[in-house]
């Protein structure tokens, strides 16, 4: 089985921010948890490059757009690792492999006569790329702005358009027999209800500025930006050449998007697609947006989260596990260093670590620092045996729609259990009373924590390789296999360290 996900490609207009580390986290935590599954998984992330956004940030800089893009997208490619992301392919717009791929989608849309010259005449927000209905827009001081902010300008230009309104039946009628192709299921409805709205043909060129993917055969015309930009995912798999390896293992994908650029994944890419005879994606999941102690993010605010300080500051993983627990994915979230601290504390530090370290610590204390699997579970074993069975097929639900948030409480619950398993055996005890019942708690409970890690993998991949590495699991090609068996091999255990320091909180 093979599995394709990717993040949207980031606008090469400024420098990285929470919500692009907050993407490119969230398909990396997918992308591991199907790996561990046993899929073939192709992770694709990238920047978008071209567009009237990016030309006006290089000319205020009087850089050249090329010059300008080139510095900037490598502060995204040097991102990725720092968030523990391990992708298979970087794509930037500007490619020529790109250019190429681009430049044949629209060959074949204008094949298959869906694509039309006239005129446009409306509004176009350069911070959004994308155009309104004045119905859409509202008016402060004589000005037009979006609902979100953006300005827009009125636009009267020659420009290539796209049937959309074609689409309109058709798209509904997909939608109606994929309820699970958008997710959370809001969105979907959100989706739906704009379509039955009634769709007008798209533009799809601009002739007022050069910084684009130029039109085949009409030089005048670049590119919309969206057309390139979502074209991208098609580039990284080897379109044109639909007759390639990769494009035959990985197609169709799934798309992890912010809830503010759904519609062009949702209504214009899949349109597109079928337009020129290709199948849609198969999941777009609609994240949130984050917020900074209440507020709206934004550069003029002035609270704009950097990921390489906020990281510094927690560490990775800490960080990488708020995001993802705090907040149900596809919710809004507030950024706070409060709920950080005690989110950290109470799941990683009290809950998670503290089992670890206390049973490590002990076996190597009072047992040699050696279990030997234990072949007499008794009622209490075989009920917690159950619940991790139990805990992993929710686990494993969760992961299947990206409910990233409740996959990780399903393993937190296992591992409340596990400390309530130790407290109520109590091996302390046990030491001076029946050593051989001790063991065999402690082989239990050895178990619930190697599992727990190895559930956690996917979001928290440098801890959990800390503790498996303690209890000498190698985790290394781990392919997800009656995982709630019990471990049949003796375990060693290696050192006991602290893995979650607790955070003060001031
Ligand atoms: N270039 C387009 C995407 C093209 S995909 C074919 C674009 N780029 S972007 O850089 O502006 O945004 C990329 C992603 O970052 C979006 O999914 C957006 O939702 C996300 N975020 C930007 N700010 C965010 C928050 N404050 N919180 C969470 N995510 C946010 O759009």
């Amino acid at each position: 089985m093979s599995f394709y996900i990717t993040t949207p490609i980031y606008y090469t207009n400024d420098v990285p921010h929470i919500g692009h580390a907050y993407t490119t986290i969230a398909c990396d935590i997918i992308a591991r948890y199907n790996k561990l599954l046993g899929k073939d998984v192709f992770f694709l992330t990238g920047t978008d490059e071209h567009g009237q956004k990016v030309e006006k940030a290089a000319i205020k800089l009087n850089l050249n757009p090329k010059e300008f893009v080139d510095k900037l997208s490598v502060n995204f490619i040097n991102l990725i690792p720092f968030l523990g992301c391990e992708i298979d392919d970087f794509i930037r717009t500007t490619e020529d492999r790109h250019i190429k791929s681009s430049q044949a989608l629209w060959k074949q849309l204008e094949k298959n006569n869906q694509i039309y010259l006239s005129n446009y005449e409306g509004w176009y927000s350069i911070r959004d790329e994308a155009y309104y209905l004045e119905s859409e827009l509202k008016k402060i001081d004589g000005k037009y702005f979006t609902n979100n902010g953006s300005p827009v300008e009125w636009v009267k230009e020659e420009s290539y358009f796209f049937k959309l309104s074609e689409w309109e039946d058709k798209l509904i009628e997909y939608y109606e027999n994929n309820q699970n192709s958008i997710l959370p299921k809001t969105r979907y409805n959100e989706v739906l209800q704009f379509i039955k709205g009634g769709l007008k043909d798209l533009s799809i060129s601009r002739t007022t500025f050069n910084w684009g993917v130029p039109v085949p055969n009409n030089s005048k015309h670049v590119m919309y930006v969206w057309i390139d930009a979502l074209c991208n995912y098609l580039t990284a798999i080897g379109y044109p050449d639909i007759n390639n390896k990769k494009y035959n293992k990985y197609w169709p994908a799934t798309h992890i998007v912010g809830k503010d650029i759904l519609r062009f994944h949702a209504v214009y890419w899949p349109a597109f697609l079928m337009a020129a005879g290709i199948e849609p994606p198969k999941r777009i999941f609609a994240h949130g947006w984050w917020t900074n102690e209440g507020q709206k993010i934004s550069k003029s605010v002035g609270n704009v989260i950097d990921p390489y300080n906020i990281i510094n500051e927690y560490g990775l993983d800490q960080i990488r596990f708020f995001l993802f627990r705090e907040v149900p994915f596809g919710n809004d979230g507030d950024f706070s260093k409060k709920t950080i601290a005690n989110r950290i504390n109470a799941d990683l530090s009290n809950n998670f670590g503290n089992l670890v370290q206390r049973i490590s610590s002990f076996v190597i204390k009072n047992n040699n620092s050696l279990l030997k699997p234990s072949e007499n579970l008794n009622k209490v074993d075989k009920a917690l045996i159950n619940l991790l069975q139990n805990k992993y097929d929710e686990y494993c639900n969760f992961m299947n729609n990206q409910q990233i948030d409740r996959a990780i409480k399903s393993v937190l619950e296992l591992i409340s259990a596990g400390n309530a398993y130790v407290d109520n055996q109590a091996p302390w005890l046990l030491k001076k009373t029946n050593k051989i019942r001790m063991e065999e708690v402690l082989f239990v409970i050895t178990n619930i924590i190697i599992k727990s890690s190895i559930m956690l993998y996917p979001i928290i991949p440098t801890s959990s390789k800390k503790i498996l590495n303690i209890f000498n699991y190698n985790i290394d090609n781990y392919k997800f296999d009656n995982f709630a068996t019990l471990i049949k091999h003796n375990i060693k255990i290696n050192n006991s360290e602290p893995i979650f320091p607790r955070i003060l909180n001031d």
